[in-house]
């Protein structure tokens, strides 16, 4: 058994900036972080545009709550958004305090992008690689704070709460006393009890055939706080990014930022059209659900496979400046952009949705906190505001290192946890059962969970989830746990909470059923 004052699960920019700070508000604090991969892989390490954050005097906190509001189509929790938007300030202060380096304009002050959906420039940015800033930044600050244990390679399988020490846990109000990890390396199943646990695990864009999130985001925290009876919330709105690189044999799919648009690129069909004239006074830069939509209506429409992202007539320097990252990722691939065009297809991008938390970042489990992108907080409604994320996870690992600081002196760790009971005996000889049921899954939701949806599909799809959900329940059962077979647990859960939706009555934001209108 492991024992530490503070469990966080995930190392993105929500978990890494929570364990920093707790550990580093109290030296005597014993923190451990578990993830799963390398401890810099997650979704926060591709993060591209930046972080909104309002820092000119032309811009006001107003703008950019009245911005986040319009974008997220009226589900918004309106005094999260506010909260949220006059904390970012101080919260890039922080990063910016940890080492995160951001770009500077001619006049030495931060320069600021555009993206889909904002009306000013506000975006603050590492080039056209924010994210690996932040992550890189953060680490280096692990690393010199000694009362944090980072586990790399080691995978969460479940949180730990009184159905574990009773098989007849009836309480109403449950407690999470840590987690049950694989030690991916040694085969291992440990035994983490904290006293507080911090889920920050991240995505479920995996979820989908096609998608800009990396192999780590599989929806674990999700499936894992569901199991746990933990409540999840607006799961339904699965954003699509609409200008991810078409190159079909590629995935993850590599992104093209937003922020190009906000240079001034443009969409155009493959016959040359403009089209966002048609659907939104904004064009291209119209919030996500919008753009993403007018690219599938226009695919759909005119039989082709991708549409064009025009930057011909941006100037080359800036943008090599601005955007290296993408400038190289084109012409590894054959693409000048000052000659050609790029070739885009909306990919799935974010859950605006996950496990419900109040403005500290409290789950409705005692003892269990979630932040950044497994957490449902209010701040995104039915569409992500681009650029919102890292913001909201910076901002939501502050007021939950706060919150956990004050309750810790009141917790002990429990005494009675048993460790991992292994039901299955079996290690499959084969993965192919479980490779082929991932892609199978994936498929299912691609075809029938898209953009637009209708009643049938969704039907279809929670039919075929639900078959897959019963085959792998038995598989798992019977089976040793391997990181693959609860990947799949977990991707089929999400799917399965996604495909809920079809209780939704309305069409909001990205959700839009055909059959609703
Ligand atoms: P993540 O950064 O995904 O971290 C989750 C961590 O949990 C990972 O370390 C993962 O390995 C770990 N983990 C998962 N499951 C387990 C498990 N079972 N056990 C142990 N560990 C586990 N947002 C913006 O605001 N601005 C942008 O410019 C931007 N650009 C983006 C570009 C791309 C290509 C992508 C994919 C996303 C972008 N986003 C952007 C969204 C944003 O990056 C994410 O929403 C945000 O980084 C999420 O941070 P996080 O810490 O919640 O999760
Ligand atoms: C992008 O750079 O387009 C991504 C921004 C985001 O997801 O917020």
């Amino acid at each position: 058994m492991i024992f530490a004052d503070v469990l966080v699960i995930g190392s993105g920019a929500a978990g890494l900036s929570f364990a920093l700070k707790i550990a580093q508000e109290d030296g005597n604090l014993k923190v451990v972080i578990a993830t799963k991969a390398d401890g810099g892989e997650s979704n926060t390490k591709y993060a591209q545009g930046g972080i909104a954050v309002v820092v000119d005097k032309t811009d006001s906190f107003e703008n950019h709550v009245q911005d986040t509001l319009i974008a997220g189509a009226g589900v918004c929790d309106e005094s999260v958004v506010r909260m949220v938007v006059e904390e970012a300030p101080q919260r890039l202060k922080e990063i910016r305090k940890w080492g995160a380096d951001f770009d500077l304009n001619k006049d030495g002050k931060l320069d600021l992008g555009k993206e889909g959906g904002h009306g000013e420039n506000r975006i603050v940015h590492h080039k056209d690689v924010t994210g690996l800033e932040i992550s890189q930044k953060l680490l280096i600050q692990i690393c010199k704070t000694k009362n944090i244990t980072l586990l790399d390679h080691h995978y969460a399988i479940d949180l730990i709460t009184e159905h574990h020490l009773t098989k007849k846990a009836e309480q109403k109000k449950l407690t999470c006393f840590g987690a049950y990890v694989l030690d991916v390396k040694s085969g291992e199943i440990e035994t983490i009890l904290s006293k507080a646990t911090m889920l920050a695990c991240g995505g479920l864009g995996q979820v989908y055939a096609h998608t800009t999130n990396p192999l780590v985001a599989t929806g674990d925290g999700i499936a894992m706080a569901y199991r746990a009876k933990a409540r999840i919330k607006d799961i339904e709105f699965i954003q699509f990014h609409p200008t991810a690189l078409y190159l079909p044999e590629e995935s993850p799919s590599f992104l093209i930022s937003e922020a190009v648009r906000g240079e001034g690129a443009f969409i155009r069909t493959k016959s040359g059209e403009r089209f966002m004239k048609k659907y939104d006074a904004r064009l291209e830069l119209a919030s996500r659900d919008i753009v993403a939509k007018a690219i599938d209506t226009e695919l759909k429409m005119n039989g082709d496979s991708c549409v064009y992202l025009d930057c011909k007539h941006l100037e080359i320097k800036k943008f090599k400046q601005h955007f290296p990252n993408i400038y190289e990722k084109c012409l590894s691939i054959g693409i000048n952009i000052k000659i050609d065009e790029i070739p885009v297809v909306p990919a799935v991008h974010y859950s605006c949705g996950g496990v419900d938390v109040d403005k500290n970042g409290q789950t409705s489990i005692t003892n269990l906190f979630s932040s950044g992108e497994c957490s449902r907080t209010g701040l995104h409604g039915a569409n992500r505001l681009a650029s919102n994320s890292l913001l909201e996870a910076l901002v939501y690992s502050n007021r939950s290192q706060r919150a956990v600081k004050e309750i810790l002196p009141t917790i002990k760790l429990s005494e009675n946890v048993p460790d991992w009971d292994e039901e299955g005996t079996i290690t499959p000889k084969e993965r192919v059962i479980i490779s082929h049921n991932r892609k199978q899954l994936q498929a299912i939701m691609s075809d029938y969970v898209g953009i637009v949806k209708s009643n049938d599909r969704l039907k279809r799809a929670h039919k075929r989830v639900y078959g897959l959900y019963q085959e792998v329940e038995e598989l798992y059962g019977k089976s040793k746990v391997s990181v693959q077979l609860c990947e799949l647990r977990n991707l089929i859960t999400a799917s399965y909470l996604i495909t809920q939706s079809l209780r939704q009555e309305k069409n909001q934001g990205v959700f839009f059923n055909s059959d609703l209108e």
